[in-house]
């Protein structure tokens, strides 16, 4: 197995083809410390960039997406460590710039800084054997990675302070109910699934994929008037594209399209 703490392929036969991210600290079940997410924003902004790349995937082991922060190197901080070294901001925010779709294929734990950054990707495709939870009460402190904004607004206040405050687990079905999570896959169909997705994107207009994706992050920051404004335009910019008229002409035409991203 390699050194590096996220492994990072191309899957996929397609001309755009899926950034496959494994995080792999499998013994520490994929416990998230500041090597690893330096990792991650690394490959993350390298596969943004790779014109070849259409969609990205980050998964884990089998038994965990991630069990969390890394508490043994959280132990000793301080708060001038983690304030001057802006834990957390540092690195771990990479996410919310990229600007292709990511999708996160949770099998196992993704607790605390796991379930966090399950949640900072697109959606969740949820193996039946992940378990969600925010359990960083039973430690002394609380999420710092999202986990109080991005939660409540995926399930809602009440089953979120019952997450947050008792620290309990999810499991995959109560996460695709309460709409955490997009679906539920059996463990051994994860990858499988999570790839037919992943390609089913690529094959796309990347243009409207990358819109589509600014759309929707636009509807948590702005009010519904000011969102919906903001759709409209990137929908009119649309009719500026060859693949508008390459994707409106081949259904047309009955054919399959062949999109340039332009
Ligand atoms: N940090 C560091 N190491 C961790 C870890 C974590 N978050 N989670 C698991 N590990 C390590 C364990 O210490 C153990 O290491 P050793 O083999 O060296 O003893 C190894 O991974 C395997 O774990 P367990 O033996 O505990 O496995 P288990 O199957 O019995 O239990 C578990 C699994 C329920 C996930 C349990 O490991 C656990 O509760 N982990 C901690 C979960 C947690 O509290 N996460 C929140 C962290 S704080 C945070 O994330 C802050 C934030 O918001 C950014």
């Amino acid at each position: 197995m390699s050194d590096s703490l996220v492994l990072v392929e191309r899957r996929g036969d397609g001309e755009r083809r899926v950034a496959w991210l494994t995080l792999n600290r499998p013994k520490q079940l994929n416990a998230l410390n500041d090597a690893l997410m330096d990792e991650l924003g690394a490959a993350l902004r390298a596969m943004d960039a790779d014109e070849g790349v259409g969609c990205i995937v980050v998964t884990g082991s089998e038994k965990a997406f991630a069990a969390g922060a890394d508490i043994s190197a959280m132990a000793k901080y301080e708060f001038m460590d983690v304030y001057k070294r802006d834990f957390i901001t540092r690195n771990w925010e990479t996410m919310r710039s990229v600007r292709k779709p990511v999708i996160a294929a949770v099998a196992g734990f993704a607790l605390g800084g796991g379930c966090e950054l399950a949640m900072m990707c697109d959606f969740i495709i949820a193996a039946d054997s992940a378990r969600f939870g925010q359990p960083e009460i039973k430690i002394g402190i609380i999420p710092g990675a999202g986990g109080t904004q991005r939660l409540p607004r995926a399930v809602g206040k009440s089953k979120t302070m019952d997450m947050v405050l008792t620290g309990r687990m999810m499991d995959a079905a109560e996460a695709e109910r309460a709409g955490l999570v997009s679906r539920i896959v059996p463990a051994d169909r994860l990858q499988a699934e999570a790839l037919a997705a992943a390609e089913a994107i690529c094959a796309l207009s990347g243009p409207s994929v990358m819109m589509a994706k600014e759309c929707v992050n636009r509807s948590f920051e702005a009010g519904l008037s000011d969102g919906l404004m903001y759709e409209r335009r990137l929908f009119h910019s649309l009719f500026a594209t060859q693949d508008q008229k390459e994707g409106m002409d081949a259904f047309l035409a009955k054919r399959k399209p062949s999109f340039r991203n332009a």
